[in-house]
Order: structure tokens, then C-alpha cells, then sequence
């Protein structure tokens, strides 16, 4: 039995959680689950918004499944998933975009994973000032060798494990020499040690149109923080938008899986959310704590059920519910 954290979190969260659990408890993996309060729902219960246990509760089970957090504007985190990337040193965000059917995309076939680095670079705006006369803003870009070192090898690695073929390291080393220009000169000292996965390098620029003109040339990406976060997006909006886009943010301690949307204070408590993103990053959870053929079954049950258009929620056309679009998955597992 393998328990993990599980955050129901904020707005749409605790529906789309407790639909995702269903499905993860018919899927027989044997996972228990051990509760915990962050966000909004945290600081009505316990005053605070990411409290102590919840933190413990992660640090114990090294895994967590993660609704939605609502940051209260003047709550004194910036993000809370920034502190949380920050307190467990998450250092790689892993966003597949992987097409399904029976979405709105406009292209079919595409299944690209980008790997973020998540603890440095311009993200993070360290040293950020105005001048006093406010016509001059700046801030610092740092990155490390360690951090871009981490990341390339991390891709490799994932790359190797999940039989992908290619890597390809964005950049922008032609004009950002120092900050870029190191993360693409450990890239190529990673990827000699990678014999078996094709290594290729592509300018953001570049790569931004390529991923539009011909996005299946596209297997794993890694790239630094911003350009990951802009990337990411792109690639989200090849598959169909956000609605199906799961992330995981990984370290060496701790990862956490969700679904890349927000709480979505507009349809919460309406039970119309699309449940798919959370499913998704929980089939990624999956194959994370090597329950591949598991995460697996999850993904096709999914795709089954779009293709179907068997009770999906209207922001797919359909008129299910979050919990008929489950039972709909359930019944596939089920098949
Ligand atoms: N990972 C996270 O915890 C996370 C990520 C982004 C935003 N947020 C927070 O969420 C709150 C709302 O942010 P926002 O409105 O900018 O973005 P959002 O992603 O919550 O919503 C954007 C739009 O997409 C729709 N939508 C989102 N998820 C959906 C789903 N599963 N099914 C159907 N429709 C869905 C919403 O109804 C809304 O119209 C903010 O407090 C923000 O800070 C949290």
C-alpha cells in the first residue's frame, strides 16, 4: 500500500479531486491517502495558509496530489505553489501535452513533454527594483551550472526511462551569452552522456515557430524557467488548451502532480469541471511512484471516454457533470 499527500484544494478542487479519487479507487492500485489543507480552505480552518501538517504530510509520503490553490491577494506568498516549489526544492516542472480526442485542438497527434527548470533564472525575478524616479525597473538572471546540470540530466534521464527518442535544449545563448550560454554548454555535456537519445539544440524564437509550423518534430524539451513556462503554455494550446494539462513539479525530496488550471472560482460548486487535467497529472503520479501499466489504463480510459463524448462536461461540448465524466471513466477501467 502506497499512501500519498492529497491536497483537495480551493474553488473547483475538492470536485475534481474527490471524481479523480473515485477513479484512482476503482483503478485497484492499491493507494491510501492522507489528507491535507492548503490555500484558502487551510486559512478558514486552521488561519494559516499552508500550514505545518501539510507540509510534514508531503515530506513524509514524498508524493502529493495536489487540487487548485486559490492565493489570496496581500496573503503574504507571492504563489503558493512558488513556496511550495521553493520549500521542497521542485526543481523540474514536467508538462506533457499529449493530444486527445474529441477536444478542440487544432492538431492531432502531438505528444511532447517539456521540462522546466523551477528554481532559477529570470522566473524568479530575485533583485527586482524600480528606481525612485520609476524609469528604470530591473532584476537579476542567475543560473547555476548545479541547476541547469539537474534539469538536462533529469530530461535524459526521463527521456531513457520512458522509451522517448530526442531531447532538444532551448535557448537563447546567441544573444543572453552568460545566462542562457551556460545552460546550453552543460546541455551539450549531458547529452554526451546520453549516447542512446538524440540531442538537438533550437533558439526560443525558433522554437516557438516551429512548434506551431511542425510541432511533431517535438519529443522531450528542456529549457530554462521562463522560456519553460512560455513553452509549456504554447504546447498546452496545440493539445486544446488548459482544460487537459496536467504538471508535475519533481525534486529529489518530494513531488508534487496537478492539473495546470486554476480553482476557477467561475464554475465552482456548479459541478461542471472537467476533472481530466487532475486524472492526468494523477496518471503521471502513476508512473512516478512505478505504477506504469496503472497510469497507463488511466490515460486510456480517458481517451476512450472523449472519444465516446460519453457524458463530458460542456466545456467539451458535452452536458455530463464532473462526476458523470468520471463514472463514464470508471466504467471504461472497468471494460
Ligand atoms: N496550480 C494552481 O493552484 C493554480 C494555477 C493557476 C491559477 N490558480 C489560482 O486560481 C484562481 C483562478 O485563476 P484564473 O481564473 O486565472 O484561472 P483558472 O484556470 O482557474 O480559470 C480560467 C478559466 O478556465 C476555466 N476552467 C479552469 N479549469 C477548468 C476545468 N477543470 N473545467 C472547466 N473549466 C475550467 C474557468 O472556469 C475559467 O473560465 C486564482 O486564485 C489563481 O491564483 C491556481
Amino acid at each position: 500500500m502506497t499512501t500519498i499527500a492529497v491536497i483537495r484544494g480551493d474553488g473547483i478542487g475538492p470536485e475534481i479531486m474527490d471524481a479523480c479519487l473515485r477513479v484512482l479507487d476503482a483503478l485497484g492500485a492499491g493507494l491510501s491517502y492522507e489528507f491535507a489543507d492548503a490555500g484558502m480552505t487551510a486559512l478558514e480552518k486552521h488561519g494559516e495558509l499552508l500550514p505545518q501538517d501539510t507540509l510534514d504530510a508531503i515530506a513524509r509520503h514524498r508524493v502529493a496530489l495536489k487540487g487548485p490553490l486559490t492565493t489570496p491577494i496581500g496573503g503574504g506568498f507571492s504563489s503558493l505553489n512558488v513556496e511550495l516549489r521553493k520549500r521542497f526544492d521542485l526543481y523540474a516542472n514536467v508538462r506533457p501535452a499529449l493530444s486527445m480526442p474529441g477536444t478542440k485542438a487544432h492538431y492531432e497527434n502531438i505528444d511532447i513533454i517539456t521540462v522546466r527548470e523551477n528554481t532559477e533564472g529570470a522566473y524568479l525575478s530575485e533583485g527586482q527594483t524600480l528606481s525612485a524616479d520609476g524609469q528604470t525597473a530591473q532584476s537579476i538572471v542567475r543560473n547555476t551550472r548545479r541547476g541547469a546540470e539537474r534539469i538536462v540530466r533529469y530530461a535524459f534521464e526521463l527521456a531513457e526511462k520512458r522509451g522517448r527518442k530526442k531531447v532538444t535544449a532551448v535557448h537563447k545563448a546567441n544573444i543572453l551569452k552568460t545566462s542562457s550560454g551556460l545552460f546550453l554548454d552543460v546541455a551539450r555535456e549531458v547529452a554526451k552522456a546520453h549516447p542512446t537519445i538524440a540531442f538537438n539544440e533550437m533558439i526560443v524564437d525558433n522554437t516557438c515557430m516551429q512548434l506551431v509550423m511542425n510541432p511533431w518534430q517535438f519529443d522531450v524539451i528542456v529549457t530554462t524557467n521562463l522560456f519553460g513556462d512560455i513553452l509549456s503554455d504554447l504546447c498546452a494550446g496545440l493539445v486544446g488548451g488548459l482544460g487537459l494539462a496536467p504538471g508535475a513539479n519533481i525534486g529529489s525530496a518530494a513531488a508534487i502532480f496537478e492539473a495546470v488550471h486554476g480553482s476557477a472560482p467561475d464554475i465552482a460548486g456548479k459541478h461542471i469541471a472537467n476533472p481530466c487535467a487532475l486524472l492526468l497529472a494523477a496518471a503521471d503520479m502513476l508512473d512516478h511512484i512505478g505504477l506504469v501499466e496503472h497510469g497507463t489504463r488511466v490515460r486510456d480510459a480517458i481517451r476512450a471516454t472523449l472519444a465516446a463524448h460519453d457524458r463530458v462536461t460542456p466545456d467539451l461540448g458535452g452536458s455530463g457533470t464532473t462526476e458523470t465524466f468520471a463514472e463514464a471513466i470508471v466504467q471504461r477501467l472497468a471494460a
